[in-house]
């Protein structure tokens, strides 16, 4: 399972990249929003860090303009895949974009005849929202099944990128059905190496270890 990381913040894209915890990034408004960058500036040295698919979305609504912010998207670097929303406008421009040789996110997606239509499309990845369904009590990780299930029975490549992950449960389910990527925050990612029997387990050797008297170095 590949790990993207959700999230325009650098350091903490660095910082977790550095540990190889990184196959590629999403990004989309609301994070631009809050990383106070501009966004060509702070994409392209994401791209600089990250050295797998990064994704940059676009905010028009109709199909040609998204096709043209797609377009300058896709030339920040090598490594851009092009986030466009599950709308039909969204579906041309995903079309149109990965028709030209771009890979192309289509976000947004809460059903899974959403994803049927952008594997149809051409989508490199689909954006089901585990935690946003979860949120107005609808099961997330059913609909990554579902989408899972239509994608082997008809050997569609479009890539499952189980995204609005809230936990570290969500990982593991994502996972057990055989999402092929998840993207997370930071925080949640980190989370994945937290265990209380690891912590009273370290301290107890510790605490024997003080015990003997001994060093290693
Ligand atoms: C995915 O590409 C989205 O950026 C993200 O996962 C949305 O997560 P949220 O529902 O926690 O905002």
């Amino acid at each position: 399972m590949k790990f993207f990381v959700d999230t325009a913040e650098i350091n903490e894209i660095a910082e977790l990249n550095d540990l190889g915890m990184v196959d590629g990034v999403t990004t989309n408004p609301s994070l631009i929003m809050k990383s106070g960058r501009n966004i060509l500036e702070v994409t392209k040295e994401i791209c600089g860090i990250v050295s797998g698919p990064v994704s940059a979305e676009v905010v028009a609504t109709e199909a040609d303009d998204m096709i043209a912010e797609g377009r300058k998207l896709a030339k920040i670097a090598d490594n851009i895949a092009v986030k466009v929303p599950l709308t039909w406008a969204g579906l041309k421009a995903c079309k149109v974009l990965s028709g030209e040789g771009n890979m192309v996110n289509v976000t947004l997606c809460f059903s899974a005849n959403q994803a049927l239509l952008a594997a149809k499309a051409g989508a490199t990845f689909i954006s089901p929202f585990i935690g946003r369904l979860d949120d107005v009590n609808i099961d997330g990780m059913e609909l990554i099944a579902d989408i899972r299930q239509i994608y082997d029975n008809y050997g569609f490549e479009t890539q499952i990128l189980a995204a609005s992950i809230r936990t570290v449960n969500h990982i593991t389910d994502a996972a057990r059905i055989g999402a092929d990527v998840i993207t997370a925050p930071p925080s949640v990612i980190k989370k994945l190496a937290d265990h209380p029997l690891t912590d009273a387990g370290l301290a107890q050797f510790l605490k024997d270890w003080e015990k003997t008297g001994q060093k290693i170095l």
